[in-house]
């Protein structure tokens, strides 16, 4: 198995039994178990509304949606909002204690399920199985290599026509001194992360996702700024149409 893959689970597997939660959406303010859970799944309404809308706009397709994957489901907040959406939503995650939760969280929707993911790639899933293939803050936290292998892989899984709509960061701003200290030196932020227990987030440059995007025959629909990853770098939402 490749190490930054198994790296990757460790770390979220451990996040995800410590303060999934906050793991998920890191408000310092909610740091050790603070988030209330109404208002935490009260976040993936809202996220999920604003993605709706601009499917909407950009690419005329309104609820109920076909068959939803979303890609780094996380403790199942968004999966959540777009079950009420969709036929059905299928979410993966690299973290077995994330999915644990997961479950617990998506116990009411019957049209939802979830799955680990066990390897740096989609495989467990068929090619073209999904009509909308969603992925948020999750494609930031894996390197740009592995990013865009994941991201071919999501595109694998859309049926002719379906939409992809996922969150990148594509450029860091000059405020964002941890984020340049770990592309200049991964091991000292590697060392710190695992003493503190956070994270990193990593750039996928626009021009990269480009040119994956029209090796996948995929049609480019939109763009839209995201404020969700901080003001210290450039996050966007992608709206991508398989053709
Ligand atoms: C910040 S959380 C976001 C969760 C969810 N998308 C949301 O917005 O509520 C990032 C998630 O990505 C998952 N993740 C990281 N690398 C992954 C990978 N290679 N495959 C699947 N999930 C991954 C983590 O376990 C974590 O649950």
């Amino acid at each position: 198995m490749n190490s930054s893959f198994e790296s990757a689970r460790r770390q979220w597997t451990s996040l995800g039994a410590d303060d999934p939660l906050w793991a998920v959406l890191s408000d310092p303010a909610k740091k050790g178990g603070k988030w209330n859970m109404e208002e935490f799944l009260a976040t993936g309404e809202s996220d999920v509304s604003r993605f709706v809308g601009f499917l909407r706009k950009h690419a005329h397709l309104s609820p109920p949606l076909g068959d939803v994957l979303d890609f780094g489901c996380g403790v199942g907040r968004l999966s959540r909002a777009w079950a009420s959406r969709a036929k059905s939503v299928t979410g993966v995650d690299v973290a077995p204690t994330m999915i644990q939760m997961a479950e617990k969280v998506l116990r009411e929707f019957p049209n939802a399920r979830v799955c680990v993911n066990v390897e740096n790639n989609l495989r467990q899933f068929s090619d073209k199985s999904f009509d909308v293939v969603a992925s948020y803050i999750t494609i930031q936290h894996i390197p740009p290599a592995a990013a865009l292998t994941y991201l071919s892989e999501l595109c694998r899984l859309l049926r002719p026509g379906g939409v992809l709509i996922f969150q990148a960061i594509t450029e860091r701003k000059p405020g964002d001194w941890k984020g340049w200290l770990g592309d200049w030196f991964p091991w000292l932020v590697e060392i710190h992360h695992r003493l503190i227990k956070g994270f990193r987030v990593f750039v996928t440059p626009e021009k990269s996702i480009f040119r994956l995007m029209q090796s996948m025959a995929m049609e480019t629909v939109a763009i839209e700024e995201d404020p969700g990853a901080g003001k210290n770098v450039t996050s966007r939402i992608f709206i991508f149409r398989k053709r």
